[in-house]
C-alpha cells in the first residue's frame, strides 16, 4: 500500500471510530428512528470530507480533536442529503452506499425523519463547538452556510429544476456544482483554516471549490462509465432523469478533459499553500481516478 492509501486508511479509520462513538449514543424513542439514522451513518460512505478537514487540519497545525467535532457534524449533513436526494419524489435510487437505501430499508417517512434527524445532531454538535470561543462559532457558522439555503440545499433545488429543462447552459451547470456538492467539500477546507485563525484561508479557498467541482465532475463522469458494484449505487440514472451534468453539456470525453484541467488547477492552487501538501494532493488524484 502506497503512503497516499496509507494515511487515508488512518484519516478514515479515525473518524469512524470518532463517528461510531457518537452514533452509539444516540438513544431514541422509538429506536427506529436512531437505528435508520445510524443505518446510513455508519459503515459504506468513503469519508472524503472528514478525511478532508483531518488532513487540512495536519497542513495547519489544527489538533484532530478541535476538528473532528465539525467533521461528524458535516459528514451527517451529507449523509441526510444522501437519504433525501434518494427518496423517490427526488433522484428515486434504491441502492446507497453498498445497500438499500434508507426509504428501501426503513419506509419513506422514516427515511425523511432520519435524514432531520441528522441534520439536527449535527447542529447540536456546532452549538457544542460555539460555546469554546470565536473561531469556533465562525467555523460552525461557515458550515451552516455551506450546508443551507445558500449552499448545498440551493444546489440540489437548482438540481431539480433544471432537470425540467432541455437546454442547460455552463453557467447553470456550474451553479448546480458548486452548490449541491461543491459546498460540502469547500467547508471543511474551510474550517480547517478558521480554526486556525483563518491561515492560507484564500488559496485554501480557492482549493476547496476547485475540488468541489472536480469531486461532482467525476460522479457525472462515473454515473455513465462506473461499476455499480463498486460504486455501491445505481448507475446510468443521470440520462434517465435529464439531469444537468457535465455529461451532458460537454460529452463523455469532453467532461474527462475538463475533469483534468480542473485537477491542474488543484494542484497549481496548492501550491501557494504552505505547509505539507502532499497528501492533498494525492488527494486531487484519487478524486480524479476514483472508481467509487
Ligand atoms: C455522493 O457523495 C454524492 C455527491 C455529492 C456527489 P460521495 O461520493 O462522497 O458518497 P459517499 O459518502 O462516499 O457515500
Ligand atoms: C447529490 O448529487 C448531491 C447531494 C446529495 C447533495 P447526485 O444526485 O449526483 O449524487 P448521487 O449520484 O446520487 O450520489
Ligand atoms: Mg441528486
Ligand atoms: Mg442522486
Ligand atoms: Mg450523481
Amino acid at each position: 500500500m502506497n503512503d497516499f492509501n496509507l494515511a487515508y486508511e488512518q484519516y478514515q479509520s479515525e473518524f469512524e471510530a470518532y463517528a461510531t462513538e457518537y452514533a452509539l449514543k444516540i438513544q431514541t424513542k422509538p429506536d427506529v428512528l436512531g437505528d435508520s439514522m445510524r443505518y446510513s451513518l455508519l459503515n459504506g460512505g468513503k469519508r472524503v470530507r472528514p478525511v478532508l478537514a483531518l488532513a487540512c487540519a495536519d497542513v495547519l497545525g489544527v489538533p484532530h480533536q478541535e476538528i473532528l467535532p465539525y467533521a461528524l457534524a458535516l459528514e451527517m449533513i451529507h449523509t441526510y442529503s444522501l437519504i433525501h436526494d434518494d427518496l423517490p419524489a427526488m433522484d428515486n435510487d434504491d441502492f446507497r452506499r453498498g445497500k438499500p437505501s434508507n426509504h428501501k430499508r426503513f419506509g419513506e417517512a422514516n427515511a425523511i425523519l432520519a435524514g432531520d434527524g441528522l441534520l439536527n445532531e449535527a447542529y447540536a454538535i456546532c452549538f457544542n463547538q460555539c460555546a469554546k470561543g470565536e473561531n469556533y462559532a465562525l467555523a460552525a457558522k461557515y458550515l451552516n452556510e455551506c450546508a443551507g439555503v445558500y449552499g448545498m440545499i440551493a444546489g440540489q433545488s437548482a438540481d431539480l429544476y433544471y432537470s425540467l429543462e432541455n437546454d442547460g447552459t455552463e453557467e447553470e451547470l456550474w451553479y448546480v456544482q458548486e452548490h449541491k456538492t461543491g459546498k460540502l467539500l469547500l467547508a471543511p477546507v474551510a474550517i480547517a483554516s478558521i480554526l486556525a485563525n483563518n491561515k492560507d484561508f484564500f488559496a485554501l479557498e480557492s482549493f476547496g471549490r476547485m475540488l468541489g467541482r472536480l469531486f461532482q465532475m467525476t460522479d457525472d463522469i462515473l454515473d455513465v462509465t462506473g461499476d455499480s458494484a463498486l460504486l455501491g449505487k445505481t448507475i446510468g440514472k443521470d440520462e434517465k432523469e435529464n439531469k444537468l451534468t457535465c455529461v451532458k453539456v460537454y460529452g463523455l470525453d469532453g467532461a474527462k478533459v475538463r475533469a483534468d484541467m480542473c485537477a491542474h488547477d488543484c494542484f497549481a492552487i496548492l501550491e501557494g499553500v504552505s505547509g505539507d501538501t502532499a497528501f492533498l494532493k494525492g488527494l486531487v488524484e484519487y478524486v480524479l481516478r476514483r472508481s467509487n
